[in-house]
């Protein structure tokens, strides 16, 4: 049997090569298994746990769809939709913060990053955020949930809340617990002026990103002014993690080429990081640019996005109709 592969990108703009390497990249190589069935989701509902400029919101949901099908992921063979037409989430995710545990919530990670110094100011969907993302998840039954190294711990608590629903209602493999599918390389992508930061769509600097909207003279050029250090390339991984912005460029290159680190680092050891930061830059070019001209050609057509997503939500829409009905049905309403 295949796998029931969901998974699911903010639409907050700036999609870059971290979400691409990280998330998107693998989106496609799960599609293209035989026998996985496939779900994609543009999640507004998570993206306004932040104050979002509605216009921005609209043109985002679009831009990120178009991302998904531009990076080759197909709707005849996967469901893509956004989560604000499928009224199952909210739904399910409400049910769902009644057996999540306050607790489990404060562990969270990613709140503490995002709510930063002041938490009291942080909006409440933000606290509850993973909450959503289990519903997300389980209304599918996904048995796989593909995503980058910093949703692990969110994974994690759908796991429990699964776990407790079952035991707490005696439901014995009503909801289905997921297994995360982090890629074990490359899975976290980082920024190109700090090496030991996330590549992200909210830093400040859009120096520290390649977007996937990017035109090639912003690549060489973000590519030609990424941190590097005084020391030659590297002839082994031996103390790699001692310099994380090599390590990363490194990285990036192996990904794209679809080669391991050591075959990189032997390709260009002895050579001048001019020349690595060259070849670098041509096949983020030759992998990103077209996918970038295609983004932008599609968006240039938005009801055939829309419409896209409305029939992916209808698709959804009848899976996770049922799966809240049964939910329902085992509370007690
Ligand atoms: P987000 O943009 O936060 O909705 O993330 C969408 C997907 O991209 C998630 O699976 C993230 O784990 C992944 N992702 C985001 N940033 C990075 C990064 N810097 N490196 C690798 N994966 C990332
Ligand atoms: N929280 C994820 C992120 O920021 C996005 C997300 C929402 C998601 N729902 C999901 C990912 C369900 C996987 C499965 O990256």
């Amino acid at each position: 049997m295949g796998k029931k592969i969901f998974s699911g990108v903010q639409p907050t703009g700036n999609l870059h090569l971290g979400n691409y390497i990280g998330a998107i990249k693998n989106f496609v190589d799960l599609q293209n298994e035989t026998d996985n069935q496939c779900i994609f989701c543009v999640v507004d509902l998570h993206a306004i746990t932040v104050k979002q400029d509605p216009n921005e919101l609209k043109k985002n949901i679009r831009e990120t769809t178009a991302a998904f099908l531009a990076s080759g992921i197909k709707p005849e063979q996967s469901i893509i939709f956004n989560q604000s037409l499928v009224p199952a989430h909210a739904e399910g995710s409400w049910i769902l913060a009644c057996v999540a545990r306050m607790g489990w919530l404060n562990r969270m990670t990613q709140f503490k990053e995002k709510a930063g110094k002041d938490k009291e100011k942080a909006s409440v969907g933000l606290y509850i955020y993973p909450v959503l993302m289990a519903a997300d998840i389980l209304l599918y039954d996904a048995t796989h949930v593909p995503v980058g190294e910093d949703q692990k711990q969110h994974l994690e608590l759908s796991r429990d809340i699964a776990q407790k629903f079952n035991s707490d209602f005696n439901s014995l493999n009503f909801l289905k617990v997921p297994e995360p599918l982090i890629q074990k390389s490359f899975s976290r992508i980082m920024s190109l002026k700090d090496g030991r930061k996330k590549m992200s769509k909210s830093d400040p600097s859009d120096l520290s990103r390649i977007n996937l909207k990017d035109g090639k003279d912003e690549i060489v050029n973000k590519i030609k002014k990424a941190k590097t250090d005084n020391d030659p390339m590297p002839a082994s991984d031996d103390k790699l993690n001692e310099r994380p912005e090599i390590e990363n460029l490194l990285g990036i290159y192996s990904s794209l080429s679809n080669q391991n680190l050591k075959s990189t680092i032997n390709d260009f050891s002895g050579k001048n990081f001019s020349d690595f930061k060259s070849k670098l830059a041509e096949i983020i070019v030759e992998k990103i640019s077209p996918i970038s001209d295609e983004i932008r050609r599609l968006e240039q057509d938005p009801k055939f996005i829309d419409d896209i997503l409305k029939s992916g939500s209808k698709k959804a829409e009848k899976i996770a109709k049922l799966k809240v009905e049964e939910l329902k049905k085992i509370v007690g309403f």
